[in-house]
């Protein structure tokens, strides 16, 4: 999409918000026959009827720009993220009658923060208008531009527009790394398409390859990729918008680009989902290239380990036992808890570095989805601080996100029987809790600490979520990520 902001736009389509008590609307005679069916339900309503979402649609005559009308429910103020959500229905109405242009006063947006009203709106509009075609033979050929009318054209505003833009492509270059097939987004293509973001940034990406990561004894990582003909690799990103006496802030991200399950096969109703399994470093790759083209005052570092999980005749079997890089041996029980394999490598990695605190996003469990479903992200940590830290930072961006419990019972249960550790909890319950007590052991003690299961999340989210596709990649905890980064002092 193409946004702009100018006092005076031709275009084809003008957006109005309209709420319960609000701006009556008055409405036009001149209409076409095709949005008869629209005012005549429209005029049905009194104004105490309308809801949030609800869009009508007036097409006039050549020469008049058409008018949409979009309910704002209660009315008074709205929240910038439900500015967002109002997007999502307004693009989907604007692309089904083929609008290729159209203008908003921002004036008449129903919220005060003007800045903060114009990045939201670019934000949602570029998420909405996010399509996955790159294995169709015709895309789709359609695009807006949206003009925002204005008088006060000034830098703020110019800034804001375009900071909600990037933030909304490291949405959607998430939701693509996601959405591509299993075959295509292998390990190594997953680490080219990191190096491909860090283009035209500063931002260094190094990856190492299967005999590199043996080498740096990530033996849990490599466990799980030894029954795939696909090599890992180790994704190292590394962005310095800070003194480099400024301790950096850390990301790691699951990015098993396929997981079937390993020796302990899934069942095939489903299965094909799995491709989604990498959403945790696709979220970490979109917010850290986020971060560098934002140019934020901050050193961020993050790590994806990158594997598939297949049953080849190398395969981790049930009972093996690996060592992972911080000497702590591990008893695989069930191939399938492969994610807390490949992360504990990499969680050790990352406490090496010192970093201010380690974030890690992961589609880790089904029992986070049975927990909390598509609603909210929940998360794991001991520390307050950074319970508080991620609460806001998921509060300032809109996403909504769930502390979880973790307790020394939880790690009790992760204790092994013939080794250290365990990837496999005796019993079933909290299943999502126990897999954040087995990373925790990978972490370094006193080192702040978050565990963010967005198996929930990280796809199919459009039924709460109008500006994310209804079938696909959401991109979940991208913009939460890159508002910790902004919100890092
Ligand atoms: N990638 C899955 C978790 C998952 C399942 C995410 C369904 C989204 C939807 C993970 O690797 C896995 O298989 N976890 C197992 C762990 C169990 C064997 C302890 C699970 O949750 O069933
Ligand atoms: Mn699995
Ligand atoms: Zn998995």
């Amino acid at each position: 999409m193409d946004f702009q902001l100018n006092s005076k736009t031709q275009a084809q389509c003008s957006i109005h918000f309209f709420s319960k008590k609000g701006n009556k609307f008055h409405f036009c005679s001149c209409a076409s026959p095709m949005a008869k069916s629209d005012i005549q339900k429209a005029k049905a309503k009194t104004d105490d009827k309308v809801s949030f979402g609800e869009v009508f649609f007036y097409r006039l005559p050549s020469g008049d720009s058409h008018q949409l009308l979009v309910g704002t429910g209660e009315g008074g103020n709205l929240s910038a993220e439900q500015l967002r959500q109002l997007t999502g229905f307004i693009y989907k109405r604007l692309q089904a009658e083929k609008v290729t242009s159209a203008s908003l006063s921002l004036a008449a947006v129903p919220m005060k923060d003007k800045a903060h009203a114009v990045q939201a709106l670019t934000e949602g509009f570029e998420m909405s208008a996010y399509r996955f075609e790159t294995f169709k033979a015709k895309p789709m050929d359609y695009d807006l531009k949206l003009n925002f009318n204005t008088n006060a054209t000034n830098a703020k505003l110019k800034k804001s527009m375009e900071e909600g833009k990037i933030v909304a492509e490291g949405v959607n270059l998430t939701r693509w790394l996601g959405d591509c097939p299993g075959n295509f987004m292998t390990p190594t293509q997953l680490a080219e398409e990191a190096k491909k973001s860090a283009k035209g940034t500063k931002m260094k990406v190094t990856v190492w390859d299967k005999a590199r990561i043996a080498k740096e004894k990530m033996d849990s990582l490599i466990g799980v990729s030894n029954g795939s003909a696909e090599e890992p690799r180790f994704i190292i990103m590394e962005y310095k918008g800070a003194a480099a006496s400024k301790k950096p802030i850390c990301f790691v991200g699951k990015g098993l680009t396929f997981d079937c399950g390993g020796i302990s096969i899934k069942p095939s109703a489903g299965m094909e989902e799995m491709k989604f399994d990498m959403c945790g470093g696709g979220a970490v790759i979109g917010a850290m290239a986020t971060i560098a083209r934002l140019k934020l005052k901050v050193n961020a570092i993050a790590f994806v380990p990158a594997s598939e999980n297949m049953p080849g005749p190398a395969a981790n079997k049930p009972g093996d036992i690996r060592k992972a890089r911080n000497g702590k041996s591990i008893e695989i029980n069930n191939t399938d808890a492969e994610g807390r394999l490949i992360l504990a490598d990499a969680l050790c990695y990352a406490s090496e570095k010192k970093p201010a605190w380690i974030v890690d996003a992961a589609t880790l469990t089904g029992a986070m989805v049975i927990a909390l479903g598509n609603t909210h992200t929940g998360f794991y940590t001991r520390d307050n601080k950074m319970r508080d830290t991620m609460n806001k930072a998921a509060d300032d961006c809109g996403e909504w996100v769930w502390q979880m419990p973790l307790t020394d019972y939880h790690t009790k249960d992760m204790v092994g029987f013939y080794a250290d550790l365990t990837n496999l909890a005796p019993n079933r319950q909290a299943g999502s809790a126990t897999a954040a007590a087995f990373l925790e052991s990978f972490v370094e003690k006193g080192i702040p600490w978050v565990h963010c299961d967005v198996a929930g999340t990280a796809w199919h989210a459009g039924n709460r979520l109008e500006y994310a596709p209804k079938k696909g990649a959401s991109g979940a905890m991208v913009r939460t990520f890159v508002q910790l980064a902004k919100n890092h002092k």
